[in-house]
């Protein structure tokens, strides 16, 4: 293989660049040309298929930065469609006509089911990213478990279920156990959560934190680090008499509770608190909002004014129960040690699978107490259920305590290697040296799109078909 290429698809991650710069380094050493498509999979629905060219003579361009969060290439939700055969071919053809004879695709479970049908044109491999952590499998039998349902109601005329487990969970044996750009959303996650802590310890009131995620709970699992007293994940449905109940307890006692809550959290019907207004991406995924704020109001009408007014600590519910998002702040900016590190492995990796002739694979990191973390090649087809979907991860029912409404021990043995030695001195030294630089009072921000744009090439405009 001579030129290869790659795009970054879904939304955004601190540690997308990481996989950029992981990926034109190995590619330099092999000698291979590396093309950056602009947009993820929208390039190839351009005529133009704008890209640049990442490392001209096998040398990376000055804009590739690990350090800086997003994707100098952009990113959008667009995808393939496996039923849309011309659309297929269109990309394919584009694909040929820049002379891309292999694709790196860097994306979350969304992209590797559109990455099904490309791999049957060119040689396709996925270098992984995600906040959510949602990408993968608990143990390699769990495809397996997935049941597809008739349900008019669903976008494809089928719902999936998951039947109970028939195997023992082991941490060992899990399916790519965490994702580049997990573990600095909970870093920011859990930094809020901390921050939140001291006014509602001040201020005597009830502070409900909503996590990204969709309906996978391992950013709610992880900002355990931050010390919340109770934890919501979509994967355990609400008991909201016995959580009132623990939320009553612990006010009397400290006079302040924090709750975090996944935002796909559901309630003891399995219907979406944050979904009751339903709006989808254009992958066709909910988006969830607002889950925070609906538990707010079951909380103002279950708890009642007489509670906190009894104590004189507010005059209504209203008034003491607030809700705050962690929103877009812990998917943007400077990815920590640990998402830079194993995020430009896994983009090493991905190159090196295309160029030993693997097709439809996927670079995954795996994790042994034995051998700590370590990059491999994985078989796509090994996620896909018998109907050829592949779904996102839940997070494993053993990882939470239910009733503690906390991280059980299993979950904490699964947070540990992780994040014991996530931050690296240079990301508390980064913000000490740059946050109040005074250059940032007296000139405007400089934007990579600025750079970018002067590097992006066109495919020459197609021919319009002979009338
Ligand atoms: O999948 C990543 C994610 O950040 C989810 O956690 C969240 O639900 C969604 O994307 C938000 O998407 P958008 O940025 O398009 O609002």
């Amino acid at each position: 293989m001579k030129r290869i290429g790659i795009l970054t698809a879904g939304g955004d991650t601190p540690a997308m660049n990481a996989t950029i710069q992981g990926a034109v380094v190995r590619a330099n050493q092999l000698k291979v040309e590396i093309f950056g498509l602009i947009k993820g999979f929208n390039c190839l629905f351009n005529p133009r298929a704008p890209h640049v060219h990442l490392n001209p003579l096998y040398q990376e361009i000055p804009e590739i930065d690990p350090t800086k969060g997003g994707t100098m290439i952009g990113s959008s939700r667009d995808f393939v469609d496996p039923d849309k055969k011309a659309e297929l071919d269109m990309v394919a053809s584009r694909l040929k006509k820049l002379g891309i004879e292999g694709l790196i695709c860097v994306g979350g479970d969304g992209t590797l089911n559109g990455l099904q049908p490309l791999a049957e044109r060119l040689p396709t491999v996925l270098a992984p990213k995600t906040i959510d952590n949602d990408l993968g499998m608990n143990y390699p039998s769990e495809p397996g478990e997935w049941v597809r349902v008739k349900d008019s109601d669903a976008r494809t005329g089928y719902r999936y279920e998951h039947r109970d487990s028939q195997a023992v969970f082991d941490l060992e044996y899990v399916v790519n156990y965490v994702t580049p750009g997990y573990a600095t959303a909970v870093f920011v996650s859990a930094g809020g959560v901390e921050r939140i802590r001291t006014t509602a310890e001040s201020h005597r009131r009830i502070a409900i934190i909503e996590v990204m995620g969709r309906h996978s709970g391992y950013i709610a699992l992880g900002s355990a680090y931050g010390r919340p007293d109770i934890i919501l994940l979509p994967e355990h449905p609400l008991d909201l008499e016995h959580l009132v109940e623990r939320v009553k307890h612990l006010y009397d006692l400290q006079k302040n509770v924090v709750i975090v809550c996944g935002e796909g959290i559901v309630d003891e019907q399995g219907r979406e608190l944050g979904a009751e207004t339903k709006t989808t991406d254009p992958a066709g995924n909910i988006a969830l909002s607002g889950a925070a704020e609906a538990l707010r109001h079951k909380f103002i009408q279950m708890i009642g004014d007489r509670y906190f007014q009894l104590y004189r600590r507010g005059n209504s519910a209203r008034e003491a129960i607030f809700t705050r998002k962690v929103g877009h702040t812990q998917r943007g900016g400077r990815p920590i040690l640990f998402d830079r590190f194993y995020a430009a492995q896994l983009g090493a990796k991905a190159v090196e699978l295309l160029l030993e002739g693997q097709n439809n694979a996927v670079a995954i990191l795996q994790y042994s107490s034995a051998k700590g973390f370590y990059v491999q090649g994985y078989d796509a087809n090994r996620f896909r259920d018998r109907w050829g979907y592949i779904h996102a991860r839940r997070m494993h029912p053993s990882l939470y305590d239910p009733k503690l409404m906390k991280p059980s021990r299993v979950g904490i043995d699964y947070l540990l290697p992780i994040f014991t030695d996530a931050i690296g001195d240079d990301d508390m030294e980064h913000i000490r040296r740059t946050l109040f630089a005074q250059g940032n009072l007296a000139q405007p921000y400089h934007s990579i799109n600025t750079d970018i744009n002067k590097r992006i090439r066109y495919l020459e405009e197609e021919e319009p078909a002979a009338i």
